[in-house]
């Protein structure tokens, strides 16, 4: 059998289709464009999304044999809020997760709502990226259109709604909508109740490994596809790679070096962060996770070697800094180019470089930039580690993660051990191994992984470099603090 995994990112789509034995046999990537309408928002066009998907699949498929496809699953970008009006039309672009605008709205929400609320009813509290502020924002500045909804959705669940019909969605995904009892599985009535919202507008919630139905009639067509191709609710992109690099079980770790960077920690129980500085949300494997989102991660590196210095050659720039240097670095970066979120929940943060001089060379602020992503992340690692939860190792998947350098970088950061996993395409595998458990090839998710996933290569930390780079962390730390004032001022 065959299994077609969707991974809807920030920048592309990705597919991945995987035979029974977890071999992926091809992979196609499909761009769409990123919207800035204003600072600091962030928008697509679902549109592009399906249009993108249906290029994709064409090419997936062309030498495959489509007689076999079994199931159909996602992993998507989370957060991002989606509607549909009465004849399920999209009403606006996607307000995304790494839009800022709701400052407003997260506000009333943990301040006047309380957070003590917030976090009863949904484990966590209101970020700028989640849904609920989301819907706050547009009954205020967008009444008609909030009028007119008759749907919410997620990014990824658009992409299942127009291959099956149905509307659905699934746990973890569910979660980052902040309108989510993570605990027990099922919609906050009180959330919404508090964004003037009724249940029915919501989607069917499943398990990630959840059949929903199968595709269309036209879609079965459309890609010569077996009517009884069934599609898997999913999962959100963060919940899909941690599957698709095999973190399911108790203290499992995964980064993901994406647009974002997050650190995941899977747990058998349910938990939650007293200070809500991690998010807590329910795993794609049946069971719970909490992790610590950065909106900017690899697109940092993207943003400064793209669009600041305009070299295409990454591994060129980061060979010379392999060479030397390491752990000892004058310039730092801040990488909040979009705001922050895990730790700092704070939506005017902005990217930072301090500490440069007359020497200082284009190498270090290179350096600095993927250094600032690891710091940033030691960051969340240091919260879950205050909570008691040490992981030993970590996995790692995202664009990020083909540079040898940048691992090196946080494995030393972190003083973690870090697996390198034979597939890196973590949400895309995810997602076909979560249809996989949906169309009965395994009794479970842990199965799949434990059957799919093999650690081919492990970075290990080096006590010297562990040592200079804890100094510099302590650094880093200082610097947040003395600029959230700055901050403040800029953003008027
Ligand atoms: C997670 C988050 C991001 C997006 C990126 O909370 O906002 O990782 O899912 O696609």
């Amino acid at each position: 059998m065959l299994y077609i995994g969707i991974d809807l990112g920030t920048s592309a789509v990705k597919l991945l289709l995987m035979d029974s034995l977890g071999k992926v046999q091809k992979v196609v990537s499909k761009e769409y464009p990123l919207y800035f309408p204003q600072p600091g928002w962030s928008e697509q066009d679902p549109e592009d999304w399906w249009t993108q998907t249906c290029e994709g699949m064409k090419e997936l498929l062309a030498d495959a044999d489509r007689t076999q496809v079994a199931g159909i699953s996602f992993g998507g970008q989370m957060h991002g809020l989606v509607i549909l009006d009465e004849k399920d039309q999209v009403i606006r672009p996607a307000i995304l997760w790494n839009d800022g605008r709701t400052e407003e709205e997260c506000e009333y929400l943990n301040q006047v709502i309380g957070r003590e609320k917030v976090s009863e009813y949904t484990a966590n509290i209101a970020f700028a990226g989640f849904t609920a502020p989301k819907l706050l924002w547009l009954k205020k500045h967008e009444p008609e259109n909030f009028r007119r909804i008759r749907k919410i959705m997620l990014p990824k669940d658009y992409l299942a709604y127009r291959l099956t019909g149905v509307h659905c969605t699934d746990v973890s995904d569910a979660s980052g909508m902040l309108l989510f009892d993570v605990e027990h599985r099922r919609w906050s009535r009180e959330m919404c109740d508090i964004c003037g919202i009724r249940e029915e507008q919501l989607a069917k919630c499943y398990e990630s490994y959840e059949k929903v139905g199968c595709i269309r009639p036209e879609i079965a067509k459309t890609f010569d596809l077996p009517a009884q191709c069934i599609v898997a609710a999913g999962a959100g992109d963060n919940a899909a790679a941690a599957v698709g690099t095999g973190t399911v079980g108790d203290g499992a770790c995964n980064i993901s070096l994406g647009t974002s960077g997050t650190i995941f920690i899977a747990s058998e129980r349910f938990g939650v962060d007293p200070n809500n500085a991690l998010h807590s949300f329910a795993h794609a494997d049946g069971h719970y996770h909490l992790m610590g989102c950065m909106l900017s991660a690899a697109s940092c590196n993207k943003w400064w070697m793209d669009d600041i210095l305009q070299d295409s050659d990454y591994p060129g720039a980061q060979e010379e800094i392999e060479r030397s240097g390491l752990g000892e670095n004058q310039v730092f970066f801040l990488p909040y180019l979009m705001g922050e979120r895990s730790p700092h929940n704070d939506p005017k943060a902005r990217g930072t470089f301090i500490g440069m001089s007359m020497d200082t060379k284009r190498r270090d602020m290179t350096q600095a930039v993927l250094e600032g992503v690891a710091f940033a992340l030691r960051d969340s690692l240091e919260v879950a580690v205050s909570l008691g939860i040490s992981p030993e190792r970590t996995k790692i998947c995202g664009g990020g993660a083909k540079s040898k350098l940048w691992k090196r970088i946080i494995a030393n950061v972190l003083n973690r051990k870090v697996d390198v996993v034979e597939t890196e395409e973590g949400p895309a595998m995810g997602a076909a191994m979560l249809a996989a458990v949906a169309a009965g090839e395994f009794g479970s998710v842990e199965e799949a992984a434990r059957k799919f996933v093999h650690v081919i290569d492990t970075v290990e930390p080096e006590p010297e470099l562990v040592r200079k780079y804890n100094k510099r962390y302590l650094m880093f730390r200082e610097i947040y603090p003395a600029c959230k004032p700055v901050y403040e001022i800029l953003a008027k």
